[in-house]
């Protein structure tokens, strides 16, 4: 497992895993020396690691292009001299945005068509993977999910933002009205997929991985001020994200009718009363990410 560590990584979060299954090296995705010796001694690669905050994004782009395409660029060369299997993972946002009653998701075929910096990123590292595989046999698949929620995720995204403020005793924040949608997947889902398609999953293919969990920002909060016995109208509206993407929706018909895949985590309120409790329970892992993540928000008044 290779991580540099950044503000978005945490160690606490491999403790009470098995410690003969897996060995932890600090370092960046885009250093090719250590790239080349850790791929030379592995079976296959999934490349996770990237920069993924679209608000970060809007503040300073530069890491993005250096972890997400120069990262990216690093591992399909090492990969490509030592024949190694890869899977490339990516996001539903390559694909831009969907109208709110568009009856349309995204399919495998839906052209490119990012709005952030952040998506920009993924999309050429996706292009990236995908000439790769057409230029040098590159053998690999890319996955592009949707919004994950579940334990152990960071405090700037949207869902631990507002747990973690209600038990600060502070108000959620949504952006604009709160009417843009996201395609809510848990974790776990998102993991077993991985691994159908790290298994199973034709070469050169790409696989849209999602759980029919469409809901716009509003009902999420709602249901998280519900759970945490707060009121409904307990939230703030703040400046609105700039090119905040409207909808996405996935279609993921191919992953589920040609490799057999379908999600466990299928009702959305059950995992998020999990979840709740999970923020609950784990303060100490959240906690030292808290402050520093708000001032930055409270900088663009969010
Ligand atoms: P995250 O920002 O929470 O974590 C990123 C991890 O990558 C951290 O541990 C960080 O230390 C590490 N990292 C960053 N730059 C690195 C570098 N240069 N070298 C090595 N390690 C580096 O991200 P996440 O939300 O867990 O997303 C993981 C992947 O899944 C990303 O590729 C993202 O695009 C993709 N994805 C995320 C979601 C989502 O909803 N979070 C949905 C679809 C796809
Ligand atoms: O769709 C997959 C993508 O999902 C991943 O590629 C990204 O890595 C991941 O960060 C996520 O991107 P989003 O921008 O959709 O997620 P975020 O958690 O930042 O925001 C979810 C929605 O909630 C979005 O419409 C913005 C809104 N939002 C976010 C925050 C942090 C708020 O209304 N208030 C907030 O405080």
């Amino acid at each position: 497992m290779l991580d540099k560590l950044t503000y978005a990584g945490n160690l606490a979060s491999l403790e009470g895993l098995a410690g003969d299954r897996f060995r932890f090296v600090r370092g960046d995705v885009a250093d090719a020396t250590l790239v080349d010796s850790l791929v030379a001694g592995a079976d296959a690669v999934v490349h996770y690691a990237a920069e993924s905050h679209n608000d970060n994004s809007l503040r300073d782009p530069r890491p993005f292009l250096e972890t997400n395409i120069v990262g990216t660029y690093t591992l399909i060369e090492a990969v490509r001299r030592h024949g190694t299997r890869f899977h490339h993972i990516s996001t539903d946002e390559v694909y831009g945005d969907l109208a709110l009653e568009d009856p349309a998701r995204f399919t495998e075929s839906t052209p490119y068509n990012p709005s952030s910096p952040y998506s920009a990123t993924k999309a050429g590292s996706d292009l990236l993977v995908r000439a790769w595989v057409r230029s040098f046999g590159l053998e690999a698949t890319i996955s592009n999910c949707s919004n994950n929620y579940g334990p152990y995720q960071h405090v700037e995204k949207f869902i631990p933002r507002q747990i973690t403020n209600v038990i600060d005793g502070v108000r959620p924040k949504l952006y604009g009205k709160g009417e843009n949608v996201r395609d809510w997947i848990h974790a776990n889902d998102h993991s077993s997929a991985v691994l159908t398609i790290l298994e199973n999953g034709a070469i050169g293919e790409t696989y849209l991985i999602g759980a029919d969990g469409e809901k716009n920002n509003k009902d999420v909060v709602e249901l998280i001020l519900k759970e945490m016995g707060q009121a409904p109208d307990a939230y703030d509206l703040v400046v609105d994200r700039a090119g905040h993407d409207l909808r996405y929706a996935i279609d993921s018909t191919k992953l589920r009718t040609e490799l057999g895949w379908s999600p466990q985590y299928g009702d959305f309120e059950t995992g998020l009363a999990a979840t709740i409790q999970w923020y609950r329970d784990n303060e100490n892992w959240w906690r030292p990410q808290k402050a520093a993540t708000e001032a930055k928000y409270k900088v663009q008044g969010q």
